[in-house]
């Protein structure tokens, strides 16, 4: 399974013969610059709510690849609408697509879209494929709620919002890595802004205090799980 991350809360997963793409936030991130926008990959895009910092390639993206966009009915008719393919889901409900499962779990956030639409409830996914489950927080709390996940389900890796600000910061999030019995943590939500820097070393540390790994992926990076 290959993983990319392009910036903020961005990240492209290869599975199932199939790119998935999370949130996609590239072209008003200055630190992605290098980001060649045009050559992302995009068969499904997965939106975990509708706020400007998750969904503002979306268009450009999908009108180019022809990817199908995975989100709450809400968020995923709006772009149904603007002509997109879509497949509208809703917080608990899973589905199984060519490339593997994607439930939709609880998130604790606010959502609306960048034009004022309203975006119903944020969330985050679980997705299984390839023999592998991961688990994506989309912009959410430490919640008690990501226990659910360690009883339903032997994450492999997962991504955690932690620049705190807006989200959970790092100290919530090892917590919610030890909620969700998970080792393999990608960060994401940090750094983009003055209000979500975090301190990379004291990050990693705070998790391998409790014995998790913690990637901070360099934007344009790719890694092999
Ligand atoms: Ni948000
Ligand atoms: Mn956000």
């Amino acid at each position: 399974m290959k993983i990319t991350f392009y910036g903020h809360a961005t990240f492209g997963v290869e599975i199932g013969g199939k790119h998935l793409l999370f949130d996609p936030f590239i072209s008003p991130n200055e630190k992605a610059a290098h980001i060649q926008i045009d050559e992302i990959p995009a068969d499904y895009i997965l939106l975990s709510h509708g706020h400007q910092d998750h969904v503002a390639d979306v268009d450009t993206i999908g009108k180019r690849t022809g990817a199908t966009v995975v989100s709450n009915f809400e968020i995923a008719s709006y772009y149904g609408n603007q002509g997109h393919a879509y497949h509208p889901m809703n917080t608990g409900g899973s589905w199984n697509f060519d490339f593997g499962k994607v439930t939709c779990v609880n998130a604790i956030h606010s959502s609306v879209l960048p034009d004022g639409t309203y975006a119903g409830n944020p969330m985050g996914f679980v997705v299984q494929g390839d023999g592998k489950t991961f688990y994506y927080s989309g912009d959410t709390a430490l919640t008690y709620d990501m226990k659910l996940l360690a009883d339903r389900y032997q994450l492999d890796f997962a991504f955690l919002c932690m620049g705190d600000n807006f989200t959970m910061g790092v100290e919530d999030a090892v917590i919610a890595s030890e909620f969700i019995n998970c080792s393999t943590i990608f960060g994401m939500h940090f750094d983009t802004f003055g209000y979500i820097v975090i301190d990379h070393e004291m990050a990693k540390k705070q998790f391998a205090d409790k014995g998790k790994k913690l990637h901070l992926l360099a934007i344009g990076d790719t890694t092999e799980l």
